[in-house]
């Protein structure tokens, strides 16, 4: 499909490579044990140094920093206008927009809309009595006639998701942790008070915001009953055994979408990527249209998988999926992910049979090849896997992957020192492999960061890369094949293969050259076929010819 878009310095963020930082765990500059903003100001040239020694990011987007009893980790916010002393300060998040601005780096923060702490003091004075100030600033509901609960929903971190109130005898709705009750983006204050933070920190300079489940900021008026979910199955989380029809998703919500996409709309390039969840026909509407604008961004996750099934490493099913997606109107840029902080590591996901590093380098080629903007999250560009952490030091409140989503956010692997390069104190969570670290890949060619590095860089160096149209191509089962056009530019193939087994694919027209792949052995033959080793992936490139056939 042809991308149609006015390709502007107002739309940076489609050519940019996002990097993903869950701060606690990137570097710690003061020894205590808990990485923070100084310590990313001081691994800024790694990310992006202008050469190609660094990784080579044009953005970061940052989970959240600020003020919170971090019940669950920062998602439950009790300042929205100011940053965690574990953290640093504001004049400390005012010199890392400086530093990154320096190198040419934007930075998103995580905006977190649909719930608070309850330390904050809206919840707090909303406590008081009926009658507070803020108390219909979050949703509260009297019991039923039988003393039941309001309605059925689940929190997403199971229980239900209703907490009683003794002192008011109300119940009040949290879609997470009690400690996160929903905020009630029904009432206009609440959201004038929302828009603000994000005046707030645009004005800062930040250049705009990954935005915290946003599908479930509005939910049905009436908070009716979600019906059960006839997929579900034991094992599940606990949530899913209801379908979330009143609660994520309602339509009512994206009228709240294009209200958060006005305020970004005042400051001329600021973006906000969404978290959202669905099938590509939801995820369009997160978009809006090009008369009423949603977000810019929106995340497809499908290349990760449902919580409870990862999606299988095969050929066939990402063709599904990103030919699926590429159907949406050309100014839905897509946005492909293949970890975050909420997720198992991509390695070790894929490694039932021991192959998961191999899956995740060809992964690697795919996801910086597709026509997207490519979000990394960090650790993942060394291949850091899942960590096992023994039950005691577990942390994370939510378990509804098998040990929770800490062995996803251990701290990033600089060296092979005791301390990792991460802490001269004690890590708030243990490290994984020491051999999994920068240091040792950053000067060998045949490394994951290597890898990383070059696909970054030759993306940015190919326009058909970072702004071509997309068109599958038909291939043999096992491989998926798509083509990247620029018009009087170049093309460039990408090519996978999921099988264990080697594959040649056939290249239109000929006149094809090896550019990058992921594998040793990979090679064109005679400009016209592709050998991929098992479990590879390459991309070739073909000047453009004048004349070709679509
Ligand atoms: C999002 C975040 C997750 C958090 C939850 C509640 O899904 O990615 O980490 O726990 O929202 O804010």
């Amino acid at each position: 499909m042809s991308t149609g878009w006015n390709e502007s310095e107002h739309e940076w963020w489609r050519k940019a490579v996002f990097y993903h930082i869950y701060p606690r765990s990137f570097h710690d500059s003061n020894g205590d044990g808990i990485g923070d903003l100084q310590g990313i100001i001081d691994r800024l040239d790694y990310l992006n140094d202008g050469t190609e020694r660094s990784l080579g990011v044009d953005a970061i987007w940052l989970t959240p920093t600020y003020p919170s009893p971090m019940k669950d980790f920062g998602y439950d916010v009790s300042d929205y206008c100011n940053v965690h002393p574990d953290f640093g300060d504001l004049e400390t998040l005012d010199r890392l927009i400086a530093a990154c601005h320096e190198r040419g780096i934007r930075l998103l923060l995580d905006y977190v809309p649909n719930h608070c702490s309850d330390r904050h003091p809206w919840f707090q004075d909303a406590l008081r009595s009926r009658d507070a100030t803020h108390r219909d600033w979050f949703y509260w509901r009297d019991p039923k006639p039988d003393g039941y609960l309001p309605n059925n929903w689940i929190s997403v971190f199971g229980g239900p998701a209703w907490t009683f109130h003794d002192a008011t005898g109300q119940y009040y709705l949290h879609s997470f942790l009690p400690e996160q009750p929903d905020l009630n983006w029904r009432n206009p204050k609440v959201v004038a008070a929302m828009h603000d933070v994000l005046r707030f920190w645009l004005a800062r300079g930040v250049d705009g915001f990954r935005i915290d489940v946003m599908g479930m900021v509005l939910k049905h008026p009436d908070l009716r009953d979600n019906p059960p979910n006839p997929d579900y199955e034991i094992g599940m989380p606990e949530y899913t055994r209801l379908r979330a029809d009143n609660s994520l998703n309602y339509p009512d919500v994206y009228s709240a979408v294009a209200g958060i996409r006005r305020v970004l709309d005042e400051y001329s390039e600021a973006v906000a990527v969404g978290e959202v969840f669905g099938p590509p026909s939801i995820l369009a509407k997160y978009y809006g249209t090009l008369d009423s604008p949603g977000l810019q961004l929106n995340f497809n996750f499908q290349l990760i998988g449902p919580d409870s099934k990862p999606l299988p490493w095969d050929a066939e099913r990402i063709g599904e999926i990103v030919r699926a997606f590429d159907e949406l109107p050309a100014h839905a840029q897509p946005c492909y992910a293949l970890n975050n902080h909420d997720r198992p590591r991509i390695v070790s996901r894929l490694n039932s049979d021991g192959f998961g590093g191999e899956r995740a380098r060809a992964a690697c080629l795919l996801l910086l090849g597709l026509r997207s903007t490519p979000f990394i999250y960090y650790g993942e560009e060394i291949g850091m896997v899942e960590v096992s952490i023994p039950e005691d030091q577990l942390q994370d409140p939510a378990r509804f992957h098998h040990r929770g989503r800490d062995p996803a956010r251990t701290p990033m692997q600089w060296d092979a020192n005791p301390g990792r390069g991460f802490t001269s104190g004690t890590p708030w969570l243990p490290f994984g492999p020491e051999g999994i670290n920068v240091a040792a890949q950053s000067e060998d060619p045949g490394s994951m960061l290597s890898l990383y590095r070059r696909a970054i860089w030759t993306r940015k160096a190919e326009a058909a890369l970072h702004s071509g149209d997309f068109r599958a191509l038909p291939s043999d089962t096992g491989t998926f094949v798509f083509e990247r056009r620029y018009p009087a530019a170049s093309s460039v193939i990408c090519a996978l293969n999921t099988d264990l087994e080697e594959r040649e694919v056939q290249l239109p027209d000929g006149g094809w050259s090896l550019l990058l792949s992921s594998h040793d052995g990979a090679a064109v033959q005679g400009g016209a076929s592709l050998v991929l080793p098992p479990l590879a992936a390459a991309w070739v490139r073909q000047e453009r010819q004048e004349g070709r056939g679509v």
